[in-house]
C-alpha cells in the first residue's frame, strides 16, 4: 500500500474526539477502499499542539474547532499550503464561504463540508454531485434538531417552551447557552450554505431572514392539533421570479406533509426540481459520532480523488416580499358582528380564510384561522389594521403555514 495519509486534527471536542475514535476503527477499511491508510499526525486544542507544526506534518487538515476565528485563518493557511480541508463548521462557511471557496479553487485543493449541514444526512454531496446539473427550485426542511425536539415535546405534552427547553438540555439536545439554536441563527447559517449550493449563487448569513421559536405558546400547538397541523422550524431556500428567498421561520404543516412526521432531534431536507419532482432525506442532524461519520466520509472522498468544484454561476438577488400562508390567532370581544369586521379587514387586503376555529372564553372569544397564501406585505398590513380594532383583546399572533394538504 502507498504511504499513509497524515491527518492534522484541529479540535478534539464532541466531534473531534468521535472522529479520532472512528478513524482508528475504520483506518483499515479506508485504506482498502482508497489505497491510503489514514492516521492522525497531530491534534490541536486550546491547550495543546502547534498549528504550524501540525500543518507541516499533515497531508490533509480536519477542522473541528467551530466558530469563525481562529478557524478561518487555519483553513486559509492549510488551503494555501496545498492541503485539502474537511470542516464541520457552518458559521465559517456561511460567513466566509466566498473567500474560502476562491482560495481552494486558486490552490487547486478540495474544501469539503458535508457535516456542516444536517449532520449525518448527505445533503451537501447530493446538491453538489447528484443534483449538480439539476435546476433546483427549492430546498427546505428541518435543519436544527434542538428546536425540533422542543416543538415535538411541546406538542406531545402541552409543556411550556421553557420546560421543553429544560428537558432538551437535560437530554443533551440543547447547549447550556441555546440562543443560536432557538433564535433560528444556527438554521440560518445552514440555509445560507444550502442556498449557495442549490442555486450556484453567493449567499451569506447576513442575507438570510430568520425567526426562532421562543415566542411559541402551548395553546397555539393545541389549536393547531384541532386543525390537523404540526409545527416545525423550517429553513426554506427557493427560486422565485426575480431572484431567490432564503428564510427560517416556525411553520405549521398539514398531516401527510413529508416533514410532519419528523419528530425529536431529527433533521430532514427536501429538494424540489422539475426533473426530480421531490426528494426527501432524513436522519440524525447532530451528535458526535453521527457528525464524525460525515467528516470521515469527506476524508474518504478526498482520498478517492472525487473533486467537486464549487463555483457560483450567477448572482441572484434576494426577493424582499414573498407569498406565505398564515395561521392567525386573535382574542376578541364575544359579540355579534366581530367576525364580520375581521373578515372585512382581511378582505380589504385581498386575504381569504381557509379554515377557522372559534372558542368562547368568558366575555371574550378566541378566533384561530388558517389563511390562504398572500404576499407577506399584505398580511402585515392586515395585522396592523386588525390591531387597531377596538374589539381586539390582545396583540394578534401569527405563524406561517404551508396550506398544501396531502392525501
Ligand atoms: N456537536 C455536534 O453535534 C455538531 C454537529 C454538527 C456540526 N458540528 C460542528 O463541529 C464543530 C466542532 O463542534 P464540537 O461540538 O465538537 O465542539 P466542542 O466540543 O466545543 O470542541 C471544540 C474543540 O476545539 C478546540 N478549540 C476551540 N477553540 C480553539 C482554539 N482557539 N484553538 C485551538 N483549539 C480550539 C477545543 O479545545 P479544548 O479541548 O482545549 O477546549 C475543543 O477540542 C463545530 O464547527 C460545530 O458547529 C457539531
Amino acid at each position: 500500500m502507498a504511504d499513509p495519509v497524515r491527518i492534522g486534527l484541529l479540535g478534539r471536542g464532541t466531534v473531534g474526539a468521535a472522529f479520532a475514535e472512528l478513524l482508528a476503527e475504520q483506518a483499515g477499511a479506508v485504506g482498502s477502499a482508497t489505497g491510503r491508510r489514514p492516521e492522525i499526525s497531530g491534534v490541536l486544542t486550546r491547550s495543546d499542539g502547534d498549528f504550524g507544526a501540525i500543518l507541516e506534518s499533515s497531508d490533509l487538515i480536519v477542522e473541528l474547532i467551530g466558530g469563525a476565528d481562529p478557524a478561518r485563518q487555519f483553513v486559509i493557511d492549510a488551503l494555501r499550503a496545498g492541503r485539502p480541508v474537511v470542516t464541520a463548521n457552518k458559521q465559517l462557511l456561511a460567513q466566509h464561504g466566498d473567500e474560502l471557496f476562491a482560495i481552494a479553487r486558486e490552490a487547486g485543493v478540495q474544501l469539503r463540508f458535508e457535516a456542516a449541514v444536517a449532520g449525518a444526512i448527505p445533503i451537501v454531496r447530493a446538491l453538489q454531485e447528484s443534483f449538480g446539473a439539476t435546476e433546483i427550485t427549492k430546498v427546505f426542511g428541518i435543519v436544527n434538531g434542538t428546536t425540533n425536539f422542543i416543538l415535538s415535546e411541546m406538542a406531545a405534552t402541552g409543556a411550556a417552551y421553557e420546560d421543553a427547553l429544560a428537558r432538551a438540555q437535560e437530554l443533551g439536545y440543547a447547549e447550556a447557552d441555546p440562543a443560536e439554536d432557538v433564535n433560528g441563527a444556527d438554521a440560518a447559517a445552514k440555509m445560507a450554505i444550502l442556498a449557495r449550493l442549490a442555486f450556484h449563487t453567493p449567499v451569506t448569513l447576513s442575507e438570510v431572514a430568520y425567526e426562532g421559536i421562543e415566542s411559541i405558546q402551548p395553546d397555539d400547538l393545541a389549536y393547531a392539533k384541532e386543525l390537523g397541523l404540526s409545527l416545525k422550524l423550517l429553513g426554506v431556500a427557493e427560486r422565485l421570479k426575480g431572484g431567490i428567498s432564503v428564510r427560517v421561520f416556525p411553520c405549521f404543516l398539514y398531516g401527510g406533509h413529508p416533514l410532519s412526521p419528523v419528530e425529536g432531534p431529527f433533521n430532514a431536507v427536501m429538494v424540489e426540481a422539475p426533473a426530480i419532482t421531490e426528494v426527501t432525506m432524513s436522519g440524525p442532524g447532530a451528535g458526535g459520532v453521527q457528525t464524525a461519520s460525515a467528516v470521515l466520509g469527506d476524508v474518504v472522498s478526498i482520498l478517492a480523488g472525487d473533486a467537486p468544484v464549487h463555483e457560483t454561476r450567477e448572482e441572484l438577488p434576494i426577493v424582499a416580499d414573498v407569498a406565505s400562508s398564515f395561521y392567525l390567532h386573535l382574542e376578541v370581544a364575544d359579540r355579534p358582528g366581530v367576525l364580520a369586521r375581521i373578515a372585512q379587514v382581511l378582505g380589504d387586503n385581498e386575504i381569504s380564510v381557509k379554515s377557522v376555529v372559534q372558542r368562547g372564553i368568558g366575555d371574550d372569544a378566541r378566533l384561530v384561522m388558517v389563511l390562504h397564501e398572500c404576499l407577506e406585505s399584505r398580511f402585515e398590513a392586515a395585522v396592523a389594521a386588525l390591531s387597531e380594532l377596538d374589539v381586539l383583546r390582545g396583540a394578534p399572533r401569527a405563524i406561517r403555514a404551508i396550506e398544501e394538504e396531502f392525501v
